[in-house]
């Protein structure tokens, strides 16, 4: 519906930004850190390792005081699992604690409230190597780290985030490196038996959280795209409703309900691929209650009907996936696309938070949205990046329909805080509102720079998004 009638932003609404450990913080094998999963893969021709990416390790105090300038309410980041724990499991690593107890304490000298992702694509390599998700007994070393954080930063750290974009580990996961299925005879059965456990996971670790910090909240942080049908040809339209069960409501249907999705559960029996499930396990599900929702969102996505036989297409978080006999990737073309060809749909999403809203009734957080591309750092150290100002913008108006709308909206953290690495496309994919002056492979001086975006988003916050 037009919208005559806005409702402003609450005033607790919760504005910041997100960055990842690995993608961020660079120091990858010091102070006792253990490799993870992201530490040994092969980085993808072209693009720089993780060693040092943004140096946050390091330059945390100098970054967040930045933040703390634009105005931030609250900061996203995540935990590296191997960082306190170095083989995943056994041996706390005391320097790691410390350093997150820095960060959270340098996050509350400002005011900021640290909103922690526990796991984001980092798995210990450790643990990888006795069978990463496969292996049942890793339910309990997730439930054991979260036991680990909850023990060391809980007196503190009032929101928590479970596991970032379990669907893109299981849809995307060898694109952004976490998972290789070389060989692997079942694709499906290895990719949800390790799903399975995730929830599990999840739904433990929430639970834990209301049994040790009662204050505290925690919600799933699903990559979330509202798809669209091709068409309006009613076949096109289950394509949609496939892909949108596939991609988005398997997630939030086992968080939120503690269900399977009926049209995944069919799509699995179909592949010989239903997860073992052990006696109780459904229980466990039932048992781990979000209080809200983080979710992802940089586009939505447009699928068409496909009858064919054959190998699924890989795409990435984006883009590019085809699934025969289920769905195939349609590119919208009613839509503009980034430098790096992902779709821009501020409509979708209102669209994709109305829907999420109308499923699942839990307030919600975004805890991503940006726009990836090649900034240019100007002799007057000025970056002119108008092009993002005018991304954020359009997705923030959306916010502020989706609130009049009835929609309840807890904040919104972009993707970046500050320049990172990219997960496959290096560090010329930037999408921080704080430059970073370091090359794809020359380190130059890791000087910080504010963008044209950093004094925007500062007038923003200000205002509650009175101003745009
Ligand atoms: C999300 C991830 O998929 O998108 C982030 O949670 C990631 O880790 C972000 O960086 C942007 O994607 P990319 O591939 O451009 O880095």
């Amino acid at each position: 519906m037009v919208i005559k009638k806005t409702k402003k932003i609450g005033d607790d609404f919760l504005w910041g930004a997100s960055t990842s450990a690995y993608q961020v913080e660079g120091a990858n094998l010091i102070d006792g850190k253990g490799p993870s999963v992201q530490d040994v893969k092969k980085v993808p021709e072209g693009t720089s390792e993780l060693d040092v990416c943004a140096d946050f390790y390091h330059r945390y105090k100098e970054d967040i005081a930045l933040m703390a300038e634009m105005g931030f309410r609250t900061f996203r980041f995540s935990v590296a699992w191997s960082r306190i724990l170095p083989k995943g499991a056994g041996e706390v690593n005391p320097k790691g604690i410390a350093f997150y107890n820095n960060v959270i304490d340098e996050c509350l000298k400002y005011g900021i409230e640290p909103l922690i992702t526990m796991f984001h694509f980092d798995l210990p390599q450790a643990l990888e190597e006795q069978g990463g998700w496969s292996r049942r007994g890793i339910i309990d070393d997730f439930v054991n780290f979260a036991k680990v954080m909850y023990e060391n930063f809980g007196d503190r750290v009032k929101y928590w985030l479970t596991i970032n974009e379990q669907n893109m580990l299981t849809l995307a996961g060898e694109v952004i490196g976490t998972c290789n299925l070389q060989g692997v005879e079942n694709k499906y059965k290895k990719l949800y038996q390790e799903n399975h456990h995730m929830l599990l996971a999840q739904a433990k670790a929430m639970k834990l959280c209301h049994d040790m910090l009662p204050g505290a909240k925690i919600g799933p942080a699903p990559n979330i795209s509202l798809v669209y049908p091709a068409t309006c040809k009613p076949k096109d339209v289950l394509a949609a409703q496939n892909f949108n069960a596939i991609r988005n409501w398997l997630y939030l249907d086992m968080a939120v309900y503690g269900e399977y999705n009926h049209l995944v559960w069919h799509f699995l029996e179909e592949h010989d691929a239903v997860p073992d499930i052990e006696p109780g396990d459904m229980d466990i599900m039932k048992e781990g209650h979000p209080d809200f929702i983080g979710f992802n969102y940089y586009s939505t996505a447009t699928v068409e009907w496909d009858a064919s036989e054959g190998e699924a297409t890989l795409g990435d978080q984006q883009s590019g996936a085809a699934e025969p006999g289920v769905f195939r990737g349609y590119a919208n073309p009613n839509l503009l696309r980034t430098e790096f060809g992902w779709e821009i749909d501020p409509d979708g999403f209102r669209a994709t938070m109305r829907e999420m809203y109308s499923r699942y009734r839990l307030p919600m957080i975004v805890t991503e949205n940006g726009l990836g591309a090649y900034d240019k750092l100007e002799a007057d150290g000025k970056i002119h990046d108008d092009y993002r100002i005018e991304y954020l913008r359009r997705h923030i108006e959306q916010i502020k329909l989706a609130v009049s709308e009835g929609v309840e909206m807890m904040g919104y953290c972009p993707w970046s805080a500050i320049d990172l690495i990219s997960t496959h496309e290096g560090m010329v994919k930037r999408y921080g509102f704080i430059y970073v002056n370091r090359d794809e492979f020359d380190l130059k001086d890791m000087a910080r720079y504010r963008k044209d975006s950093f004094y925007w988003y500062k007038k923003v916050i200000e205002t509650n998004a009175e101003e745009l």
